[in-house]
């Protein structure tokens, strides 16, 4: 992104794709089987909307977001999301944070934050970072960039299985249509459209398992590091 410094930081492997491939699953277990950290990105647009929301803001107004990630802290040691020191790792997950959420995303001040943010994190850490435009936009540099995506039914059939299992059963046809708005809303936004990097492998998780997916990432890259090691 325009503006923010170069990080010379460890490895980073980047997970962009679109809700539901089963991103955040795959990312904490590739990070957990690398021993490398993980960035979770959406976490953090997640509880710029929750203090968005307890501050009552205006989210159409850009100049208000502008203001609020001014003057908030987020932070992501493992395991948990800070919002000013705060755990708010459950509450980020309401249906309502996840709903309005999609302001902060199109936000040019909030995307430049938390780019910066994002990018500090990376400094002397080797990390599994995934998000909508970690590849692209934020470590175009990235050691090894993936994109995960999955037929949008399965990924529908996938989320409500989700919610049903936290006790919020969701009809799937209507899961997919929010899905489906969300996609096209998030692939056509001005700033970050989600989209793979030129140099990203695109993994489609449709018909396999997590654990496959998991596996397939994990011996590519130790691939890539062994063939790095040998070249240097
Ligand atoms: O992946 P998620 O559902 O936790 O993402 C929450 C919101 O943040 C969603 O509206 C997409 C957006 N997002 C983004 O625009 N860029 C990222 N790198 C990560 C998430």
């Amino acid at each position: 992104m325009k503006g923010l410094p170069e990080v010379s930081g460890g490895r980073v492997v980047t997970l962009d794709g679109p809700a539901g491939a089963g991103k955040s699953t795959v990312a904490r277990r590739l990070a957990l089987n690398l021993g490398w950290r993980l960035l979770d990105t959406g976490a953090m647009y997640r509880a710029v909307t929750l203090a968005a929301l307890r501050a009552s803001l205006d989210m159409t107004q850009e100049a208000e977001l502008a203001r609020l990630v001014e003057t908030i802290t987020v932070e992501l040691p493992p395991s948990r999301v800070l919002l000013n020191g705060e755990d708010v790792s459950s509450l980020i997950r309401a249906a309502e944070v996840t709903e309005q959420s999609r302001f902060a995303a199109d936000s040019p001040s909030v995307r430049r934050r938390l780019a910066t943010w994002q990018r500090a994190f990376a400094v002397g850490n080797d990390l599994v970072t995934e998000g909508r435009d970690q590849g692209t936009l934020v470590f175009p540099q990235a050691f090894r960039k993936y994109y995960l995506t999955a037929s949008d039914v399965e990924r529908a059939r996938r989320r409500s299985a989700e919610m049903a299992a936290r006790g919020e059963p969701a009809d799937v046809d209507d899961v997919l249509r929010s899905l489906r708005e969300r996609d096209a809303r998030d692939a056509a936004r001005a700033i970050a459209p989600m989209t793979p990097a030129a140099d990203a492998i695109i993994v489609d998780s449709t018909g396999l398992t997590i654990d496959q997916v998991v596996d397939f990432l994990a011996a590519d890259i130790r691939d890539r590091l062994s063939l790095r090691d040998l070249s240097s």
